[in-house]
């Protein structure tokens, strides 16, 4: 009984020194941790600006990437963003549209019209009754459309970003009846 004690209590002596080890081996670990994390954004930084001159020298044409904008439309009528921002250092800008519905072209068409915001209402009405694109023959307003699609369909539509330069630009639906709901503004950014 006795011997078993001091076996007990030399157990939990060792044990008791296992978690001073262990309990010292942590604060170690975090001290050293800060220092090399401290490190480690101070190289990234270098390297950052490093590239940083490569970027602006080549920021004349920005990256294709930037230079366009998934947008979808769907059965109720809607687009998915009401504005679509257009860097400045693009020289063209494509939308590309997706039609996530399943209604026909003829019940729910959707495209994408380039033009002032100011000339929506008057192009989309003088544009109903032609069918399929419902923009009027000639129609100069326009800055640039893309075609007519139905439900699954998608399309796009590429401008000039000098042409939008003065601002007040939109994005529309010419479709009859669409155009007061399915419009978004275009920023120069
Ligand atoms: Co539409």
């Amino acid at each position: 009984m006795k011997l078993r004690t001091s076996l007990l209590a030399a157990a939990t002596v060792l044990t008791l020194a296992a978690c001073n080890q262990a309990t010292e081996a942590p604060t170690e670990t975090p001290a050293a941790a800060p220092a090399a994390t401290a490190e480690a954004p101070a190289a990234s930084a270098v390297d950052t600006a490093a590239a940083a001159p490569t970027d602006s020298s080549a920021a004349a044409p920005a990256a294709a990437g930037e230079c366009a904008f998934n947008l979808e439309g769907n059965d109720a009528m809607q687009f998915n963003v009401k504005n679509i921002d257009v860097p400045k250092t693009c020289t063209e800008f494509t939308i590309n549209l997706k039609h996530t519905g399943s209604a026909s072209v003829e019940a729910m068409g959707h495209n994408v019209v380039i033009a002032k915001s100011a000339d929506i209402m008057a192009i989309a009405t003088d544009g109903a009754s032609v069918k399929p694109n419902h923009i009027k023959e000639g129609d100069t307003r326009v800055i640039a459309n893309s075609e007519m699609i139905g439900g699954g369909g998608s399309t796009s539509v590429k401008f000039d970003v000098s042409k939008i330069a003065d601002g007040g630009y939109s994005f529309f639906c010419s479709f009859p009846g669409h155009a007061a709901m399915m419009q978004g503004t275009l920023t120069l950014k």
